[in-house]
């Protein structure tokens, strides 16, 4: 009993240190700052996606409105949050801590600056430093991402390439790019991420028994994720993976399809309570009829 109580003790006092931890990002995200200056467009577009993915915990910013955990999830326009540079609060964001999750896969990097972007239009004192790595955020080098699918050794190549003023299209090499395949909950990685090399090349493996459509066609989605360009993504479609038959959601019986194809079991559940509760009703009609029958005899009965 006393060892019990001791774990929990250790346990508690263990998670208290935890939410006095402060959360610092290390140096070097400390600096990071957004590709493109804020304006109202990325204000508004940040206020989407945080009303979609962190006010569930957070609350709405100012109202003080976060949902009860430990530690608690901390209100956006307080200083606890304010006090850190746009760098830490993009890595915090990316790569989340305890409750708080992670978004790198989730949110694409872009995006996370837009939601900064929304988060600081609750600080007043705020001025914003946009990186300088792309001339004041102004033009995003037009990257273009080329797949090909190498059928001999069943990888997928990526290509990237940017124009450049004085030497045309140009390849990008040392960049990072993910490859996905499109599911229909989110999207599944494919090989892990890499950097394309100095032809501006990468290749990735893929699964030889990815299930595709019904003709083995599979979404890819590829995404180069950096700070000097954004995010840029391509979505193709490959006939590589293995045909797959999926019946859909709809088609056989089950508790959200439609009259005609509820499941047996609740169609017998249901038909039963139904009978079952007008039986009752009348049972007990014809028990008062029988009540009041026997009653109007006796009234003859005295009267007589
Ligand atoms: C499941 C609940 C949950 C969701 C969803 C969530 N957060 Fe959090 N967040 C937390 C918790 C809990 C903490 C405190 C973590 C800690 O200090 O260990 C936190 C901490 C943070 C911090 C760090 C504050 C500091 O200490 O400097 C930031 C910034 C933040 N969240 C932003 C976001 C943004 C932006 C989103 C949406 C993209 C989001 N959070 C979604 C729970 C959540």
């Amino acid at each position: 009993m006393i060892k019990r109580y001791f774990t929990l003790l250790i346990i508690v006092l263990i998670s208290m240190r935890l939410s006095a931890q402060v959360w610092v990002a290390p140096a070097e995200n400390e600096t990071k700052k957004s590709p493109f200056a804020f304006d109202d467009a990325s204000r508004k577009a940040g206020a989407e996606i945080y009303m979609t993915n962190c006010k569930s915990c957070h609350g709405e910013p100012g109202k003080n409105n976060a949902v009860l955990l430990v530690p608690p999830p901390p209100d956006m326009s307080s200083v606890k949050v304010q006090a850190n540079s746009d760098g830490a609060i993009q890595y915090k964001i990316a790569v989340g801590r305890g409750l708080m999750p992670s978004f790198k896969n989730t949110i694409p990097s872009t995006d996370v600056w837009k939601v900064i972007s929304f988060l600081r239009s609750f600080n007043d004192k705020y001025v914003q430093e946009v990186s300088k790595n792309d001339g004041g955020g102004a033009s995003v080098p037009n990257v273009k991402i080329k797949l090909n699918w190498l059928k001999e050794s069943g990888q997928i190549q990526i290509s990237l390439t940017a124009p450049s003023k004085e030497k045309g299209i140009q390849p990008v090499s040392a960049a990072e790019v993910k490859i996905f395949a499109k599911r229909y909950f989110g999207n599944l990685p494919v090989d892990e991420p890499r950097n394309t090399d100095a032809l501006g090349k990468a290749v990735f493996n893929f699964p030889k028994d990815l299930p595709g459509d019904s003709i083995g066609s599979v979404q890819l989605l590829a995404v180069l994720s950096n700070d000097a360009f954004g995010d840029v993504k391509v979505d193709t479609t490959m006939s590589i993976g293995v045909p797959t038959y999926r019946a859909p959601l709809n088609e056989q019986r089950a508790m959200w399809n439609v009259v005609s194809k509820t499941p047996i079991w609740l169609l017998l559940a249901y038909t039963i309570a139904v009978l079952g509760a007008w039986g009752f009703i009348i049972y007990v009609f014809l028990q008062i009829r029988a009540i009041s029958k026997e009653g109007s005899g006796k009234d003859t009965e005295s009267a007589a």
